[in-house]
């Protein structure tokens, strides 16, 4: 593996890393991911970038798992080859990823194990093991061994304030790569830095120690508030400078770009976030990185999936859907499909792989104040690569402007046009196969070689007009469809030019020299896939073959006469196929069907159907429940429980009571906790303070004597609670006992003030308040069955809590 300011090379090849962002402890059922890895397969990304989650593999100090359950990380590995996805590993130790203490393992949250993302000895010696294990499995299934990895990331925006040898972080850095050189890791090192907030960790930008080999940089420009998710669409037209004095040397990155975002508690839902980030995001935004000369990209997130258990930090609730192109429910979004006409264009698209940045800005064929535009130029074989938005891109009107050209068949004069929130590429000497079109003012979305001739598509939206020239063809070119008005004309004898007007649907142009141009819309031209015919991520025209119909094309394959693809459809589906004429055989999921051929040779048939899946009347089932809190009984027996008896903590918030009431230091860290105080009636108890540290949304109910006394129900904002709950209801005896149970909403991300994952879980002060300063006179705490060394491996530590039910009796 090689790169260059221009992209990456792998196996002697310039390839455009078009990636996204999957979690597999968000989908802790290994079988699935086979299925998240072949719907963005299927949507042409040709990579997927992996956290690792430090918590996850590490519930306690030294019990390193990568086996059990949804930890088999091999397994994680052994799919995506098989999917024919390159992976993006990003193991930490800190990843942030709206996980509990942003992954780092709960054990090394107390403050027992030094000042996390840090230098500290005690914090290294913590994720050096981790570090190690991970890495080794990591450099067993890289490229070089024939494995799909292909780069990893050091650390998460760890942003570089200090431009010092001697400082921590760079220290730190310094340490994750010789653990990672230990590990015997050989693929290029990146980083992402925290937005444009400074150059961190490049080789090319003052490098006092600890850079990787490929500088990254994330960036969400639509933010976080789905609430008005119609405002904001500015694209930010700097990242080309800024990748410029950042890595001028290197391929540019981005190692998270907004594919969705994260939606908080009391937040606007998913779905406004997925309308906040949607088609026409996906069309102006994507597209406009591409003409930055951004070559490795990844979308945050591809599929967000769910915060299972105790996975997620305070800010998110359970679903983690983001908006992202694959929803929770692993449906593919409309903004999947607009992703996919992008994707197939650059991954058929070699000539852009190797481009010279020539400029961008209003001054295209005239000054015109509300155009802008972008142009990439090969240096090799000129093709060039524009493309056009409207300067303020958040504009709902459409706008049609002058185009002046020169190609290699002369000076073009025609004219452009945009819709409203609309992006657009035009290409000059474009090659495909052994064509060439000397210019396009419709967009291109991939193409495919099939018996030797090249069928390519091209989109536009309804009612747009649009014209191409095929250069050097002078035969006839026959229509078929109503999918666009089009005529051809021949060029002085040399070439021929296509006018067209695009209507709802398809129209195929047939060239007399065997070449096809599919006219379609942009919402038809959703439907289109083109299964690859090769498991390599890296996909050529002809190792593709080009469907269009069902709802998703998972695969396609090539057996003597025997064309087998495999998909799903949510209704009966027209299924088209430009298939090599000797096809005689169609297979669709293992059954054949029947088809007709088209006059311009594609195949045709009709393919699934209702799936027929009837639910049970829930009203007429036979219900039964449980007490789930028999430990608000004073007569519960607590003899197994964990008695609180520490005066002392490495927590960096002290506790205003003691002993010590933080689970965490007890080694319970995941899920509800229960307490159970007792206390005498001497002082003349009538209430109880409690000082809470639970994080936003915490809740806590309180009992004394089988009594409920008051609840924290939480919000959105209080991370610590302060509370009195009076004991008017209760008849205090000679022994009291409190029961108190508090959810756990996880850990502190780093920027949660003021110590991040440190920040305490439990409780900081428990008072009670009387006339003669009455007190507790023994605690004892339980949390989830078995503490950090949990009793079952699949479902620790994640899944995991305190209550009666979970801890099985214990
Ligand atoms: C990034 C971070 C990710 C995630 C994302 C927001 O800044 O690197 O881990 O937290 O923000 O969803």
């Amino acid at each position: 593996m090689q790169w260059d300011r221009s992209s990456l090379v792998v196996n002697g090849k310039r390839v455009y890393i078009f990636s996204g962002e999957f979690h597999y402890p968000r989908l802790p059922v290994p079988e699935l991911w086979l299925d998240i890895f072949q719907k963005m397969r299927a949507s042409g990304f040709n990579a997927a970038s992996i956290y690792f989650f430090w918590s996850y593999h590490e519930a306690k100090q030294g019990n390193l798992d990568f086996k059990s359950g949804a930890k088999d990380i091999q397994r994680l590995f052994d799919y995506a080859k098989q999917a024919g996805i390159w992976i993006i590993c990003r193991p930490g130790p800190y990843i942030n990823a709206e996980t509990s203490a942003g992954g780092l393992a709960f054990w090394a949250s107390t403050g027992a194990h030094g000042v996390p993302r840090t230098a500290d000895e005690n914090y290294h010696q913590a994720w050096l093991p981790y570090i190690t294990q991970v890495g080794k499995i990591i450099a067993a299934n890289q490229i070089t061994k024939g494995g799909p990895v292909i780069l990893v990331q050091h650390e998460n925006e760890y942003l570089e304030s200090n431009y010092n040898s001697n400082d921590t972080k760079v220290l730190h850095m310094k340490q994750l790569i010789a653990a990672y050189d230990a590990a015997g890791v050989v693929v290029p090192s990146t980083h992402n830095e925290i937005g444009m907030r400074g150059m961190s960790w490049s080789t090319d930008y003052n490098n006092v120690g600890g850079a990787v080999n490929i500088y990254g940089l994330d960036s969400y420009p639509n933010g976080f508030n789905c609430a008005l998710p119609d405002s904001g669409f500015k694209v930010v037209r700097t990242y080309y400078d800024w990748f410029q004095k950042a890595s001028p040397t290197q391929p540019s990155y981005i190692p998270e770009f907004q594919g969705g975002a994260m939606d908080n508690w009391g937040g606007a839902s998913y779905e406004n976030c997925a309308i906040m980030t949607g088609t026409k995001f996906v069309d102006v935004f994507y597209k406009s990185l591409v003409m930055q000369k951004v070559s490795l990209l990844s979308l945050y997130m591809a599929y967000g999936g769910t915060n299972w258990g105790q996975s997620a930090a305070p800010v998110v609730y359970s679903s983690y859907d983001y908006g992202a192109p694959l929803s929770e429910s692993r449906q593919v979004r409309d903004k999947m499909r607009e992703t996919k006409l992008l994707t197939l264009f650059l991954r058929v698209s070699d000539d852009i792989k190797n481009t010279i940045f020539m400029g961008a800005g209003n001054n295209f064929t005239t000054s015109n104040p509300e155009l802008y535009y972008n142009r990439l130029v090969n240096p090799v074989n000129n093709a060039n690569f524009y493309y056009f938005t409207q300067n303020q891109t958040n504009l709902s009107s459409s706008l049609s402007f002058p185009i002046r050209v020169e190609t290699s068949i002369g000076t073009i004069t025609t004219t452009g046009s945009l819709d409203g929130r609309q992006g657009k590429f035009m290409v000059t000497d474009y090659n495909f196969g052994t064509q060439t079109l000397a210019y396009s003012t419709a967009e291109i979305l991939t193409y495919s070689i099939v018996d030797g001739h090249e069928v390519l598509v091209m989109y536009l939206n309804q009612g747009q007009s649009a014209n191409f020239v095929l250069k050097g063809f002078t035969g006839t070119v026959t229509f078929t469809g109503n999918g666009a008005t089009a005529k051809a004309l021949n060029v002085g004898n040399k070439h021929t030019l296509v006018t067209y007007t695009q209507n709802s649907g398809q129209t195929v142009a047939s060239f007399s020299n065997g070449v096809k141009i599919i006219l379609a819309d942009t919402l038809t031209a959703w439907n289109f896939w083109a299964p690859a015919l090769t498991s390599s991520p890296d996909v050529s025209a002809d190792k593709q073959i080009i469907v269009t119909g069902p709802y998703l094309v998972r695969s396609a394959a090539i057996n003597g006469k025997t064309l087998s693809l495999t998909g799903d459809t949510n209704v009966t589906t027209p299924l088209e196929v430009f298939a090599p004429a000797n096809i005689s055989m169609l297979n669709w999921n293992g059954a054949n069907v029947y088809f007709t051929r088209t006059s311009y040779n594609s195949i045709k048939a009709t393919v699934g159907g209702p799936a027929g899946i009837s639910l049970p009347n829930l009203a007429t089932l036979n219900w039964h429940s449980l007490n789930a809190l028999p430990e608000s009984d004073p007569d519960y027996d607590d003899s197994a429980w964990t008695v609180a008896n520490h005066q002392t903590t490495m927590n960096p918030v002290k506790p205003e009571t003691l002993p010590v009431l933080y689970p965490g230091d007890y080694g319970f860290h995941v899920g509800t906790k229960l307490y159970r105080g007792y206390f005498s009636n001497s002082g003349a108890p009538s209430a109880i303070y409690l000082k809470v540290g639970g994080g936003i949304a915490t809740g806590l109910s309180v009992w004394v004597n089988g009594i409920f006394v008051g609840s924290w129900k939480g919000d959105t904002t209080t991370q610590v609670a302060n509370m009195t709950f009076q004991f008017e209801k209760v008849v205090l005896k000679q022994h009291n006992v409190m029961t108190i149970i508090h959810d756990y909403n996880g850990h502190d991300q780093s920027a949660v003030k003021t110590w991040g994952p440190r920040n305490p879980r439990g409780i900081i002060n428990a008072s009670l308040i009387g006339a003669g300063k009455p007190s507790f006179s023994l605690w004892k705490l339980n949390g989830n069955a078995g503490g950090e060394a949990g009793v079952d491996a699949i479902r620790h530590p994640f899944n995991e809590g305190g209550l009666n039910s979970e801890r099985i009796g214990k």
